[in-house]
């Protein structure tokens, strides 16, 4: 197969390229800016992301481009819309011509956390926020486009590269005595490598026809003070890490409380076992602990 991927350059694109090494699969890695093994391609440039699908004779699209910083897209929900919704729905087009299938990558956010029960794929999204609006706004225009397509909602997403939760509480738990860490917002951390192995899961044993929205995260429940305490553990610092409540941390922008995903219609599809957060977790900090000594 040849896979394009969008959004190279970002913690989910850098995790596909590490497990390009060992795929049988070929691939051609975009992002805005190119570098390296990365080409660039703005991917809302139609012309040019259709040139490249043709050249290379794309068989699958995988969307990891995106508008992910939430606090910005409250303030410039324009320049959201243009990454998270009109990007899409040019790949969308692109696949759609060239007989493709676009997996597109989307988010816990577009529900409201209301519920107390995991979200299946047919409840009905209630957006909070702006960033939220704008990935819904992507899923709408890929499923009216006509192409074939995977969209895959995801959640509390981190890995060894880039700006996430897992690096960032690393890092504080390692230089400060204590931190505070809310506790009343519920969901399952989802090592980006887990995702990737499960998305070329689905190419790998011919699943591309099976056209749907599907939720994907790694197993199991805890609140964001939940995994900074594990994650403080893994590395095993000495900070107290300590329980408050979102009203501690005033923002703009509004999460849900309650973002877990049911994963039942991802694992019965595509007979694929799914593992749990702490388990992925201590392989993380295994391998975060290995690139920082290799540096
Ligand atoms: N992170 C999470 O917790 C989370 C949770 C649920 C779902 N998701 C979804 O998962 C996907 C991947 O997330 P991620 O955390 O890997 O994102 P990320 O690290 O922010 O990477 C996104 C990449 O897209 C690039 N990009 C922006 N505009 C582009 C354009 N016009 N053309 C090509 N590339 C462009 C960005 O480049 P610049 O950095 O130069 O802008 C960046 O390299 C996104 O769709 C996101 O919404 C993420």
């Amino acid at each position: 197969m040849n896979i394009l991927i969008t959004g190279a350059r970002g913690q989910l694109g850098r995790t596909f390229m590490d497990l390009s090494r060992g795929s049988d699969n070929r691939f051609i890695f975009t992002d805005i800016t190119g570098d390296g093994d990365v080409v660039a391609l703005d991917a809302t440039n139609a012309e040019e992301v259709r040139k490249v699908v043709e050249v290379n004779d794309v068989d699958v699209i995988i969307n990891c481009a995106g508008y992910t910083d939430v606090n910005r897209a409250e303030d410039d929900e324009d320049m959201a819309r243009r990454i998270n919704a009109f990007l899409p729905e040019v790949l969308a087009a692109a696949a759609k011509e060239a007989d493709a299938t676009l997996i597109h990558i989307s988010t816990d956010y577009v529900f409201d956390g209301n519920s107390s029960v995991p979200y299946v794929e047919t409840d009905k999204p209630a957006p909070l926020g702006a960033y939220a609006r704008t990935k819904l706004e992507g899923e709408q225009v890929v499923m009216e486009s006509g192409c074939r397509y995977l969209i895959i909602r995801t959640a509390w997403l981190y890995s060894c590269y880039g700006k996430n939760f897992f690096k960032t509480m690393e890092s504080l738990t390692s230089e400060r005595p204590s931190v505070n860490v809310v506790m009343d917002q519920v969901g399952t951390p989802t090592y980006a490598q887990d995702l990737a192995e499960a998305i070329l899961h689905v190419i790998d044993n011919d699943h591309l026809d099976k056209t749907g929205i599907y939720h994907y995260t790694d197993e199991g429940v805890c609140s964001w003070y939940d995994f900074a305490a594990a994650i403080c553990r893994g590395f095993g610092y000495l900070c107290d890490v300590r329980p408050c409540r979102t009203e501690d941390f005033p923002s703009k922008v509004r999460r849900p409380s309650y973002s877990v995903l049911d994963k039942s219609l991802f694992k019965t599809t595509f007979g694929c076992e799914i593992p749990h957060w702490e388990d992925s977790l201590a392989i993380a900090v295994a391998d975060y602990m290995k690139m920082m000594s290799n540096k």
